[in-house]
């Protein structure tokens, strides 16, 4: 192929959860041959690459991110043959499928764990991170506020402390030991010859532990990973390693180094600032946090979410920030979680169809590789009464009939219920329904799939904001070579009038692409006035 520039930087992604995706044997839980079988509907969404939740053999105490066997498929997901069948099929397609790699910990089953907290000589005992004191590395936070009073769990196996940074069910790996890190080479070499195109690897910040720092971002940290990436280019070029580091901008910059660490690194500070600027009406809050955020390396791009798997992280505000969105977004004490808000699009955005868009709009045109989470592009509902944050990673509601579509299980055999409200009804809230409705979410998502992978300047142009004294409007140009794009929405539920600036030069036979309509027509009819409605925004390509 004779690419100008690295798949990545112009790709859509869309986040699965096995498990919720489809059961194809009828035990209600999701399975990797039900994915297989809904790769169609994903190619015909039209998105580029597939991301993973974990899917290794695991206890399941944190949903897969506690491994218990780095080299195996959790017996409810399915085999290894059917994962090999998975990422053959998806590549058929042209589709790419990266997994969750999760390099910091494992989960307290994993054998290596129990060799090492029963057997003081285990070979395995240097694998993790032990002291016979808890009042070691006291300048790190603890992440999981609601149920973790401490980093260190004491262990009367092994007759000391081990260090974990999430739950107390999975202790931190070590990675001052040599053969840990070699473990952890093989493991990726093992994924890559399986075909995978990439890992988006988990909670990166926390690998090493030093005194005296806060165990973020270390030195050593970023020498390991530069270590992987070596790896990767010398052996599998054209893989893509994504970051997860909920950081500042400034903090997440070193994940990219000089192009030879990380190819993609999750923008997570931008993520909750586009929830305020739509309430607030104001986009003053992303323009900041982008204006803040460094240049990274030409072959390095940013990813951006508007919603995940986990809840809705406000550790990248301030405290001030976090009390207003928990205000605004979570009035229900079930709907917080740690710092977050736990809840999905859709009831985040009160289901208004015009606010979920608007997002996506700004999601879609401002800098970074979008990710789509399961789900969202068909405004599904959420569950605040499942605990943890199970209650967004119910199961993908594929029609109005048994089930949403999603198995052929008794209902209560379904690893968590299907959402059926009177606000989320499933006769609307479904794949089906949405693509038998012209402009429904799931089109409009999917018309902006497709004008974003159709026009690089989208994804590789350069940002500029365009000046206007209303702060309620987001104007900004994207350009890239010869296309420019003049993106302009309107964050207000109000009606906007405002004249062109001469010197934006947009001439007037420049079509909004969405709806395929000439600028001319869009005018009001008074020379070079424009006109929004409410929540509505407008993406004008010129060139
Ligand atoms: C990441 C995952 C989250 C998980 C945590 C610990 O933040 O996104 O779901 O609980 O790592 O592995
Ligand atoms: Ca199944």
């Amino acid at each position: 192929m004779n690419k100008t520039f690295p798949w990545y930087k112009n790709a859509v992604f869309y986040e699965l959860n096995v498990r919720a995706f489809y059961d194809s044997n009828g035990d209600g839980i999701g399975d990797i041959r039900g994915v297989i079988q809904k790769l169609d509907y994903l190619e015909k969404l039209g998105i580029d690459c597939i991301w993973l939740l974990p899917i290794y053999p695991s206890p399941l105490k944190d949903d897969g991110y506690d491994i218990a066997d780095y080299y195996g498929i959790h017996p409810d997901y399915g085999t290894l043959e059917d994962f090999k069948a998975l990422v053959d099929e998806a590549h058929r397609r042209n589709l790419r499928v990266i997994t969750d790699l999760v390099l910091n910990h494992t989960s307290d089953q994993h054998p290596w764990f129990q060799s090492a907290r029963t057997d003081p000589n285990s070979p395995y005992r240097n694998y993790y991170v032990w002291s016979d004191t808890d009042q070691k590395y006291k300048e790190a936070r603890i992440i999981f506020l609601d149920t973790e009073t401490s980093n260190w769990t004491w262990d009367p196996a092994a007759g000391q402390y081990y260090w974990h940074r999430f739950y107390s069910s999975q202790p931190d790996l070590n990675y001052d030991s040599p053969e840990l890190k070699a473990e952890i080479f093989k493991i990726i070499r093992y994924w890559l010859d399986l075909g995978v195109d990439g890992f988006r690897a988990d909670a990166v910040p926390y690998l090493f532990e030093r005194e005296g720092t806060n165990c973020e971002n270390l030195p050593e940290t970023h020498t390991f990973l530069k270590e992987l990436r070596t790896y990767l280019d010398q052996n599998y070029p054209d893989r893509v390693l994504l970051c997860e580091a909920n950081q500042w901008p400034e903090d997440v910059r070193p994940y990219f180094g000089d192009g030879d660490e990380f190819h993609m690194g999750f923008h997570f500070p931008v993520m909750p600032r586009i929830y305020m600027a739509l309430r607030s009406g104001n986009i003053a809050p992303v323009k900041e946090i982008l204006d803040r955020t460094p240049e990274i390396p030409p072959d390095c791009q940013w990813c951006t979410f508007l919603r995940n798997h986990d809840e809705l992280t406000l550790e990248m505000v301030t405290e001030e920030e976090r009390q207003w969105m928990w205000q605004e977004y979570a009035p229900d004490p079930r709907m917080r979680l740690n710092l977050g808000i736990r809840r999905r699009l859709a009831p985040l955005l009160d289901k208004d169809p015009r606010k979920i868009m608007l997002a996506n709009s700004l999601l879609f045109t401002l800098p970074g590789s979008p990710i789509v989470y399961y789900g969202d592009e068909i405004s599904m509902g959420d569950n605040i009464w499942l605990p943890d944050r199970n209650g967004v990673r119910t199961p993908m509601q594929w029609s109005n009939s048994k089930n949403a579509g999603f198995s052929e299980a008794n209902p209560e055999k379904l690893y968590a219920p299907v959402i059926d409200n009177p606000k989320f009804p499933l006769s609307e809230i479904n794949v089906e329904a949405q693509i038998n409705q012209a402009g429904s979410i799931w089109h409009q998502i999917r018309s902006m799939i497709r004008i974003r992978k159709n026009n690089p300047g989208l994804g590789l142009g350069d940002l500029n904001w365009l000046p206007l004294p209303d702060s309620g409007i987001a104007a900004y140009t994207r350009r890239f070579k010869t296309e420019t794009w003049y993106i302009i929405n309107n964050l207000t539920a109000e009606k906007k009038t405002f004249n062109i600036p001469a010197d934006w030069a947009i001439p007037q036979n420049a079509v909004e692409q969405l709806t395929g309509t000439a600028l001319d027509t869009l005018l009001t009819g008074k020379f070079n006035e424009i006109t929004l409605y409410t929540y509505q925004f407008l993406w004008i390509k010129v060139g």
